[in-house]
Formats: C-alpha cells, structure tokens, sequence
C-alpha cells in the first residue's frame, strides 16, 4: 500500500491504506477520530465535512489520495472542551443545537466561511451553510450563533 502524509489537526501523519480509501473511513476508522459524523455517505449532507486547507469539503467522498501534503482539520483541530473555538462558545451560548448530529459539519462550514470572509451577512451564512442538512431545523439560531462569533473574532 503506498504511504500518504498529511498534517492531522496540525501534526504530521502517514497513512498506509489504499489511496482510494475515504478520507471519512481512515479519520473514523484507522484513526479513531469521530468527530466527523456518517450521515448519507454520498456527499450530500455535510454531517462528515472537514477542512482541507481553508476548504470544507465532505470527507465521506473525498479520497485520501487527495490531501496528500494537505493540511486536514477535524472539529477535534477546532476546538475542545479547555480550549472552545469560539463558533463552540457561541452555538452553546445561541443554543444553536438540537440532536447535534449535523452540528460538526456544520461548524466546519461556518469556520472556512470566517476564513474567507470575516464579516458574513446573513444570507452569505445561509449560502455557506447550504450543503449542511440539519433534521432538527436549527438553521435560525445557527446563522445567529455564527453571527456572534464572527463579531467576537472581528473584536475579541
Ligand atoms: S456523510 Fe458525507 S456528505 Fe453526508
Ligand atoms: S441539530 Fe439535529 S440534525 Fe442538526
């Protein structure tokens, strides 16, 4: 199996698998890393996206041949219960959640979004936020959440 190197929420990682692999499949599987959730498997719900460089994209269908001398960044890169990103503060705060499931791709959306453009209105969150399903219909009080983080990151 040819070996594929990446940087893992900022460390150096080789891993031997078959490059067509899933991304989604080795961070979950070999790596034990589940923040990055299994919804449909076919990119189509965003409950899986990590960031590749600034990019979200959906790990389910992203192979791992791919982010080679990538950086990849899971919701356990983002922040952690010591150290909360602040979008984690403000969804907490905004009670932006119900089930969660979708909520790690979700913030992996909303965080490539404030890389790119620190001051989103309303409707750029709604576009960033497209891709992401959300069965439990919290979308409001997460355009609001992202909203408050974006204004604390702007002034923190
Ligand atoms: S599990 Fe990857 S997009 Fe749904
Ligand atoms: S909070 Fe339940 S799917 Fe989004």
């Amino acid at each position: 199996m040819p070996n594929i190197r990446f940087r893992l929420n900022g460390v150096e990682t080789d891993i031997d698998a078959d490059p067509e692999t899933s991304v989604l499949a080795i961070l979950r599987g070999t790596l034990g890393l589940t923040g990055p959730h299994f919804g449909c498997g076919a990119g189509e719900c965003g409950a899986c996206n990590v960031l590749v460089d600034d990019h979200a994209v959906t790990a389910c269908d992203t192979p791992l041949w791919s982010v080679a001398n990538k950086d990849v960044t899971t919701i356990e890169g983002l922040g952690n219960a010591q150290k909360p990103h602040p979008l984690q503060r403000a969804f907490i705060a905004e009670q932006a959640l119900q089930c969660g499931y979708c909520v790690s791709g979700i913030l992996m959306s909303a965080a490539a979004l404030l890389k790119r453009n620190p001051d989103p209105s309303k409707a750029e969150i709604r576009a960033a936020l497209d891709r992401n399903l959300c069965r439990c219909g919290s979308h409001n009080r997460m355009v609001r959440a992202i909203l408050r983080a974006a204004a604390e990151m702007r002034n923190p």
